[in-house]
C-alpha cells in the first residue's frame, strides 16, 4: 500500500516501516560512531519500542554487544492497516541486531500484567539465565492493576488550582492560551498508580525472586523535572506526583537488591518529542523554544544522544555513577543550564502565532514528530508501494 501520515489530534494513525527502519539505522550508526561502551551484556528493556526505551536498547546492543529482550505494547499490522510505529521500529531493530549476530527477542503485551512478566521471566531463564541491566521506560495513559483488576487512568492536570498558559498546536503553529482544570477526586492517586514506581518494583521483585538478576545488576527508570514554566502542569502536577513516587521507589528497590549488590537509579532526561510528550499541553511550545536555543548553542540531543551519554558518561564509566543531591542521575544538565533557561523564558514571553516559526524551532518539532511515525525521512520513497505486513522476527 501507499502509506501516508493520517493525523487525528496529537496522534498519527499510520506508520511507515521504511521510515522506522531508517530511524533505527540512524540511531545504530550514531552509537557505533561513538565507540564501544563497557556496559551490561544481558539487558531487559521494558518499553523498548519507541522513545528513550528504543534508544536504550540500541545503545546496549550496538554500544556493548548486549543480548536484549524488549517488552512493549504495540499493534501489529493487518492487511491494509499499518502497525503502530513501535512495531516497525522493533522489526527493524531485530533485523539489524540479528545481522550483527546479536541476540534480540521481543515480547508484545501489557507489561503491567502478571502474564507478560511471567512470559518475560521464562524467556530470560531459557535464553539468558540472568540479566545485568533492566531499563524501565514505560509511558502509558492506563494501567490495569494486576491484583485488583481495576483500570486506572492517568491525567495531566495541575494540583490545587487552575493553570493557564500559552500552548501551541504544532500542526498549525497556532499559539493560544490553554486553561487546565486542577486534579479532582482520585486523579492524583490514579496517575501515581499508572506512572509511579509500583510496577517497576513489581518487576524487580519478581525478577529477583526468580533469581534472574545477576550479581551487581542495575535497573534504571526515567524521570523529568523541567523549568518553572512547565512546573504547574508537569513536576508539580499529577504526573510530577507519579515521578516523585518513581524516584522514591528507586531507594526501595536498591534496598531490596542489597544482598546481590544491585542498584536502582532514576535518570532525569531531557524534554524531547515523543508520543508521550506531544500529548501534554504547554510542553510542545516549551520544546520548540528549547530546541531552537539548544541547537544554537550546539547542545541539542535526541533520545539516542541522551542514552549514549547516559551509558558512556554516567552508568558505565568504570567509576562511581554521578548523582545529584537526591540520588538521581542527571542528563537534563544541558537543558537546565541557566543561560539556556533564561533564553527560553525570554522567548516564551514573546512567542505568538506570527513569530513562532522564527523564534522557535517549530519545524524541528514537526520533523521529530513525523519521524516518530517513520515519516519525513530523506531516503524513503513515500510514493512507493510498501509492504505493511512486516513482522518482528522473534514474535510469531
Ligand atoms: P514512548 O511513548 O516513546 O515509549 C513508551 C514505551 O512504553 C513504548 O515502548 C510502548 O510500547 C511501551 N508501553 C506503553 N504501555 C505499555 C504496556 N502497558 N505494556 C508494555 N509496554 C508499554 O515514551 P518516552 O517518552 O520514551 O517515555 C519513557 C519514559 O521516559 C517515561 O517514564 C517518561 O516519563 C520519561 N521521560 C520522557 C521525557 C520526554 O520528554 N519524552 C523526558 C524525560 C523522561
Ligand atoms: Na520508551
Amino acid at each position: 500500500m501507499i502509506i501516508e501520515p493520517r493525523m487525528r489530534g496529537f496522534i498519527c494513525l499510520t506508520a511507515h516501516p521504511g521510515g522506522a527502519a531508517q530511524n533505527v539505522k540512524q540511531q545504530i550508526e550514531y552509537v557505533k560512531s561513538k565507540g564501544p561502551i563497557n556496559g551490561a551484556k544481558k539487558v531487559l528493556v521494558i518499553g523498548a519500542s519507541t522513545g528513550f526505551g528504543l534508544s536504550s536498547r540500541i545503545t546496549s546492543a550496538f554500544g556493548s554487544d548486549a543480548a536484549t529482550i524488549g517488552v512493549f505494547f504495540e499493534k501489529p499490522p493487518v492487511e491494509g492497516k499499518t502497525a503502530s510505529p513501535g512495531w516497525y521500529n522493533s522489526a527493524a531493530f531485530e533485523e539489524e541486531a540479528h545481522k550483527a549476530g546479536l541476540y534480540a527477542k521481543s515480547i508484545n503485551g501489557d507489561a503491567f500484567s502478571k502474564e507478560v512478566k511471567q512470559q518475560t521471566m521464562d524467556l530470560i531463564k531459557a535464553d539468558l539465565g540472568q540479566v545485568d541491566l533492566v531499563i524501565y521506560s514505560l509511558a502509558s495513559p492506563v494501567r490495569q492493576h494486576p491484583e485488583t483488576g481495576v483500570l486506572h487512568r492517568s491525567v495531566l492536570k495541575p494540583i490545587g488550582g487552575v493553570f493557564s498558559n500559552k500552548t501551541v498546536d504544532f500542526h498549525t503553529g497556532k499559539v493560544s492560551e490553554v486553561t487546565i482544570q486542577p486534579a479532582e477526586g482520585d486523579d492524583i492517586e490514579n496517575t501515581v498508580t499508572v506512572m509511579g514506581g509500583e510496577d517497576w518494583a513489581m518487576w524487580m521483585d519478581a525478577l529477583k525472586d526468580a533469581n534472574l538478576l545477576a550479581p551487581g545488576a542495575v535497573t534504571v527508570a526515567y524521570s523529568y523535572i523541567g523549568p518553572a514554566l512547565t512546573e504547574p502542569v508537569y513536576r508539580k502536577g499529577t504526573i510530577g506526583r507519579a515521578k516523585d513516587h518513581l524516584e522514591a521507589t528507586a531507594f526501595e528497590i536498591t534496598d531490596n537488591l542489597k544482598d546481590i549488590g544491585g542498584k536502582a537509579y532514576v535518570s532525569v532526561n531531557k524534554a524531547l518529542v515523543t508520543q508521550a510528550s506531544s500529548a501534554i499541553p504547554v510542553i510542545p511550545l516549551y520544546i520548540s523554544l528549547l530546541y531552537k536555543i539548544m541547537k544554537e548553542e550546539g547542545v541539542h540531543e535526541g533520545t539516542i544522544e541522551q542514552m549514549q551519554r547516559l551509558y558512556s558518561e554516567r552508568l558505565f564509566t568504570g567509576g562511581e555513577v554521578p548523582v545529584d543531591e537526591k540520588g538521581r542521575i542527571r542528563i537534563d544538565d544541558w537543558e537546565m543550564r541557566d543561560d539556556i533557561q533564561e533564553k527560553v523564558a525570554a522567548l516564551w514571553e514573546k512567542a505568538t502565532t506570527e513569530n513562532l516559526s522564527e523564534i522557535g524551532d517549530l519545524e524541528g518539532y514537526r520533523k521529530d514528530f513525523y519521524n516518530l511515525f517513520g515519516f519525513d525521512y530523506k531516503d524513503v520513497d513515500y510514493k512507493a508501494d510498501t509492504n505493511e505486513m512486516v513482522g518482528v522476527d522473534s514474535i510469531k
